[in-house]
């Protein structure tokens, strides 16, 4: 099954200034571009298991849903990760030691780096997200905060290679990458992007990294199944987005929300199943669902301390620290290039 599968690609960066600081943000024009975003897509759901990848959830839609998700009572990721940056934080700093530039892949609204600029002090941030227009309003929100600090927005696809802006390599480099969003990729893939990232940061950088740890599945069943249906609401946004990259004509409403913790493989799934059998027109082709056929849109594995540990240690990065919160459920780890 090609749907998940990490590609590599070299690209050309367009670089285009901020209108509110002249800052260069640069733009990876390949990479959330609407012809490789087809293709991918079409691989996905022409895929035996038909698969949307994860980071089609993001668009401007999408990064507002997850916003509200960070907020909902079931959701415990967000709130004990930022408990844990944030009583933690002069530790954490101490830890580190000067870093120059933070780089942050998925960095969303850039709310987590919050809780550790002061203490940390870098010249230079480097949040990168798909979402282009909500990754634009965040790091402007964080300039206005934090005069101090250079923020260089980077429009990109992680899964792709990744090329930083000039001032990112200048003094020691710091991948903060929270959220979590580690456990979007199997274990594998994972593998591959820490090792990318390792060789691309160099010797000495550092990688602060959340990871969700294993825990009794009726908490991680509610987390991904809120009350109020704002996950499902997520979940069915990935149609409206893909609708519009394809042309199609997609129901979402057609379309169930499932979300599951698969034990044995230790991650929460996430699925859309058609409640009907329908056929989804698309420019240049069609889609047939029978009642009750899935989409799979999102894994989110889950870790032991030492199996993430470990995970690392063959990317090539060596464990110096964790900080967890008191009931073990959340773990923010520290590591550096060996
Ligand atoms: C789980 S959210 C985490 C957001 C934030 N870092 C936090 O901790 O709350 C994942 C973020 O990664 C971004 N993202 C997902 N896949 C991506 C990809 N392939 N390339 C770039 N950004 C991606 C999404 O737009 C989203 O902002």
């Amino acid at each position: 099954m090609r749907s998940n599968s990490l590609q590599y690609k070299e690209f050309a960066p367009q670089e285009r200034r901020s209108a509110a600081t002249g800052e260069a943000a640069v733009q990876a024009r390949d990479d959330v571009g609407p012809e490789h975003q087809r293709e991918e897509l079409l691989t996905g759901l022409h895929a035996v298991e038909p698969s949307i990848n994860s980071k089609f959830f993001y668009d401007s839609a999408g990064s507002e849903l997850f916003a509200r998700i960070c907020h909902l009572p079931e959701y415990y990721l967000t709130r004990t990760e930022a408990g844990i940056l944030s009583d933690n934080s002069r530790t954490i700093a101490a830890t580190l030691g000067t870093v120059g530039s933070v780089i942050e892949p998925g960095a969303g609204g850039c709310e987590k780096i919050r809780h550790l600029l002061k203490d940390l002090a870098p010249g230079v941030y480097v949040p990168m997200d798909i979402s282009a227009d909500y990754l634009e309003r965040a790091a402007q929100q964080l300039r206005a905060e934090f005069e101090a600090l250079r923020v260089l927005p980077l429009t990109a696809d992680f899964n792709r290679e990744l090329q930083l802006p000039g001032a990112a390599l200048q003094g020691r480099r710091l991948l903060f990458y929270p959220g979590s969003t580690i456990g979007n990729f199997t274990p594998e893939q994972a593998q591959w992007f820490l090792r990318r990232c390792a060789k691309m940061l160099g010797p000495g950088s550092g990688l602060l990294i959340g990871v969700d740890l294993h825990k009794d599945s009726a908490i991680l069943n509610a987390a991904y199944n809120d009350a109020q249906g704002v996950t499902a609401a997520f979940n069915r946004n990935i149609l409206h987005h893909a609708n519009r990259i394809l042309d199609a004509d997609f129901e979402p409403q057609n379309f169930e929300h499932l979300a599951f913790y698969n034990k044995p493989q230790h991650r929460v799934e996430m699925h859309l199943v058609s409640s009907v059998e329908q056929t989804v027109q698309y420019q240049g082709g069609a889609l047939g669902f029978a009642a009750g056929d899935s989409i799979r849109t999102e894994y989110s594995c889950k870790y032991s301390r030492e199996d993430f540990v470990h995970l690392a240690a063959v990317a090539g990065w060596r464990n110096l620290a964790c900080w967890t919160d008191s009931q073990e459920w959340f773990s923010v780890q520290y590591f550096e290039v060996e």
